[in-house]
């Protein structure tokens, strides 16, 4: 009994630390994804200058190359042990109960939801990276070709990343996929940043108000921006 609850708590464990990693990369990406909209706030000749360099900076540092498979771990560990846990609480408590709360009317509805969340948010994914990473790393053939863009003081060539980006946000359906992704992220989010917190064991009184309320303003600039820059992009770009 002891093993078992000390390997659910492992488990446990494991999502949350792979969450917050993934929270990590999300402001990266969402750092260089607000590129998209600040070539001419920032005083680059040509819109999409930035971001392409911004890509080819990503794609080009040795760092990244490391920290990609991390993400692939990441992102494994954190889907893998969510549907674990999931099926050992329904064994647990019978087919209602979730891991993260249970389903009384005052809990919340990301808290309530975050195995659905997930899945709207891993299906966003699988388009996602269909959309641009399976395009950018060769998988599936594009035709937006090079393009010169100011690079660290001087010129360099790389793809044209921004174009890509920009005929895909041509789309409306593809747009709204975005932003339906982006606020499933934001609800899982609103919940998954301080129950993590909870579960590696910063739970005072003190500090978890705090957190829930850390928890929102994180939500709301990840899911609010990612949402912003592909509607941003549909309507003015
Ligand atoms: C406005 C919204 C977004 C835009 C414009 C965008 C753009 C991109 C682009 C261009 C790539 C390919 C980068 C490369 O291969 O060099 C990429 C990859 C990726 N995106 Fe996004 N993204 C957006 C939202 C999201 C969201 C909401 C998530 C997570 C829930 C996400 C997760 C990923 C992941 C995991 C990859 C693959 C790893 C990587 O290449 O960095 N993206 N995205």
């Amino acid at each position: 009994m002891s093993n078992l609850l000390t390997a659910s708590i492992g488990r446990k464990l494991l999502m949350s630390v792979s969450g917050l990693f993934l929270i990590l990369f999300l402001f990266v990406h969402l750092t260089l994804n607000s590129f998209l909209l600040l070539d001419k706030v920032l005083g680059f000749k040509e819109v999409g200058q930035m971001f392409n360099a911004g890509v080819h900076f990503m794609g080009t540092n040795p760092l990244i190359k490391v920290i990609e498979p991390m993400l692939a771990l990441g992102f494994l560990i954190h889907i893998i042990y969510s549907v674990i846990l999931t099926v050992q609480n329904m064994k647990a408590r019978g087919p209602q109960s979730y891991a993260s709360g249970n389903k009384t009317s005052d809990v919340e509805f990301a808290s309530q939801n975050m195995l659905v969340l997930g899945i709207v948010i891993f299906s966003f994914l699988a388009v996602h990276i269909m959309n641009f990473y399976m395009r950018m790393k060769g998988f599936i053939t594009w035709e937006a070709g090079e393009v010169e863009f100011p690079f660290f003081g001087s010129m360099a060539k790389g793809e044209n990343a921004y174009a890509l980006v920009h005929e895909t946000f041509k789309v409306l359906p593809i747009v709204l996929l975005y932003i339906v992704g982006s606020v499933a992220l934001a609800f899982h989010l609103s919940h998954g940043f301080w129950s993590s917190f909870q579960t590696i064991g910063w739970n005072n009184s003190k500090w978890m108000p705090r957190l829930k309320c850390l928890s929102n303003i994180l939500a709301i600039i990840l899911g609010g921006g990612f949402s912003v820059i592909a509607l941003a992009q549909y309507l003015f770009f």
